[in-house]
């Protein structure tokens, strides 16, 4: 059996450690937090022809470095995590999100947005055939269709392979069904596909 002096000296050194534990925890607490500053890189990229040279915090995507820091706002943020293809734009010839890419990973990239691509005053073909075809409504999608549409053309003649076309030299011209399977990461909220489509044939001088 535990004597009463045991008992006590017990109390005393657990109540000690306590009271150590509380005092260094109040330190702590005390201590004014310092922020880390955030880590920057300098990177340059090639943009619709142009070099621009950036310095980016590390975490920037692709698509705010557009956006935000050389005000290219004709790419979309739509969900920002790759959902919806509003962000699409061409880098060195292929379509990517450009909300899922940090900006700092394209060092040297040659980048095309819809700016890129034409003017209002001398449409790409693309361009021009989605206006014909009513292939936008309110206009938020259209951006990242356009992009995605000109390079799914551009992989259908390096003839890239599609889960509905395997071989492509065996049909050469895209059909509707493949076009609109290559454009599947591009949402449209108004409902656009079928005008989106027929843009896509006109240019692609496809019979469907
Ligand atoms: S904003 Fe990039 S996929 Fe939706
Ligand atoms: S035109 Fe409105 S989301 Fe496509």
């Amino acid at each position: 059996m535990m004597s009463e002096m045991e008992m006590s000296r017990r109390g005393v050194l657990a109540g000690s450690a306590a009271a150590a534990a509380l005092a260094a925890a109040r330190q702590v607490e005390a201590q004014p937090v310092k922020a880390a500053a955030p880590a920057t890189m300098p990177v340059s990229l090639t943009v619709n022809g142009k070099r621009r040279d950036l310095t980016l915090d590390t975490r920037t995507t692709l698509l705010d470095a557009l956006r935000e820091h050389l005000k290219l706002t004709g790419t979309k943020k739509g969900c920002d995590h790759g959902q919806c293809g509003a962000c699409t734009v061409i880098v060195n010839g292929e379509r990517i999100n450009s909300c899922l890419s940090l900006a700092v990973q394209h060092q040297g990239d040659e980048v095309k947005t819809i700016e890129g691509l034409g003017t209002p005053d001398k449409l790409h073909p693309m361009q021009a055939a989605f206006v014909r075809h009513d292939g936008y409504q309110c206009g938020y999608c259209t951006p990242g269709q356009i992009c995605s549409a000109v390079a799914v053309l551009d992989e259908i003649k390096r003839g890239v392979p599609s889960h509905v076309q395997a071989d492509l030299s065996a049909r050469p011209q895209p059909t509707n069904i493949e076009m609109r399977e290559r454009m599947s990461g591009n949402i449209c909220r108004c409902g656009a596909y079928s005008n989106i489509a027929e843009a896509m044939a006109e240019v692609a001088g496809a019979k469907g």
